[in-house]
Order: C-alpha cells, then sequence, then structure tokens
C-alpha cells in the first residue's frame, strides 16, 4: 500500500498559471527550474474507480493510486492546471511527487504524460501537445505502451509502475 496522501498540495513558488497554447490554462516557470527539483507535490482525497466514472466527475485531477484507488485533487488548486504532454519536462520521482526531467528555462510550459499517471479504464484524451513524439490520444490504457516504459523508466506513479514491472 501507498503513503497516505496529505490534504492538500505543494507547488514550486516559481509557478504561476496563465493562459496556454496547449489547452486553456497551464502551469509555467516564472524562472529556471533545475533538472530533478521538486515542482508539484499533489494531495487531496482518495475515491473508488466507481466514484470516479460517475458523470460530471472531472477524471483527469486525478492521478491512480492503486487498482481501484485514485487521488482527487482539492478543486481549484492550481496543482490541478499542469496540461499533457507526450514529451514532458516534469515526471514522476515518488509517490504524489513531479519533479523536472530536464533544466527548465523561465517561461516554459510544465507539463507531464498523463499516461504516467491514469490507469483508469476508459480514459481517452487527444492530444494537442504539438511535440515531435505527439501520439495523437493519451489513454488509460498507454502504460503498457513499451516505448513509454522504455523513454519514462522507474517515473510512473507507484500504482502504474507495480503493473509495468508484474
Ligand atoms: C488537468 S486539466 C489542465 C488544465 C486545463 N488546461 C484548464 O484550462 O483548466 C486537463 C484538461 O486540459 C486539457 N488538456 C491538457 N493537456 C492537453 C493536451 N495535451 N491536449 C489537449 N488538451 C489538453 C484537456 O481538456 C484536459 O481534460
Ligand atoms: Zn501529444
Amino acid at each position: 500500500m501507498w503513503p497516505a496522501p496529505e490534504t492538500g498540495c505543494w507547488l514550486h513558488p516559481a509557478v504561476e498559471v496563465r493562459a496556454s497554447p496547449i489547452s486553456g490554462v497551464g502551469l509555467f516557470a516564472r524562472a529556471p527550474i533545475a533538472v530533478d527539483a521538486r515542482v508539484s507535490r499533489l494531495g487531496g482525497r482518495l475515491v473508488s474507480t466507481a466514484a470516479l466514472l460517475r458523470p460530471a466527475t472531472d477524471y483527469v485531477d486525478t492521478i491512480t493510486v492503486d487498482d481501484d484507488i485514485h487521488l482527487v485533487l482539492p478543486p481549484d488548486t492550481p496543482n490541478g492546471k499542469g496540461n499533457h504532454s507526450c514529451d514532458p519536462n516534469l515526471w514522476w520521482a515518488a509517490p504524489y511527487t513531479l519533479v523536472a526531467r530536464r533544466d527548465i528555462a523561465a517561461g516554459e510550459e510544465l507539463t507531464n504524460d498523463y499516461a504516467t499517471s491514469t490507469g483508469v479504464p476508459g480514459f481517452a484524451m487527444p492530444c494537442r501537445c504539438g511535440t515531435a513524439f505527439c501520439r495523437g490520444r493519451v489513454t488509460g490504457g498507454d502504460w503498457a505502451r513499451l516505448d513509454l516504459q522504455a523513454r519514462y523508466g522507474d517515473h510512473w506513479v507507484p500504482a502504474l509502475l507495480a503493473k509495468i514491472r508484474a
């Protein structure tokens, strides 16, 4: 079993929310952020898959914690504004914690690959990240892709890493 989440989230002080070319708003670095720096720690409440898939649930503001357990972020937390990229500059380094995957310049949008944090069956999102690696569509089954497993190594939420290693 994974550690219980904090009830609240923490965000690096150099991160702000603003309009994104990917979609709506996103998270941006106001100052350089070094590789491996901690950028976002998520908290919130744990819910079952059935609760998550109820109509009107915004399942994107969640991460998979176990087969039938998902962390739902508190409403309106800026941490929940992170957009997806198929070539992200953040990735998972500890339960609930995103760190810089590479050195990030001031002004860059901070992104993570939703496939590394959701194994929700039926989840699918058309992608407009615009990177050379864009898959066009992100799904709750992408964790099973060998190319992504090779690219991200251990940098998945623990529940998906356990599935990959099984
Ligand atoms: C966690 S929210 C991110 C914040 C969101 N952009 C906003 O303005 O509130 C996730 C939603 O953002 C959009 N989104 C995030 N990444 C995207 C991408 N790469 N391509 C298209 N839409 C994306 C989708 O609508 C998705 O459901
Ligand atoms: Zn993409």
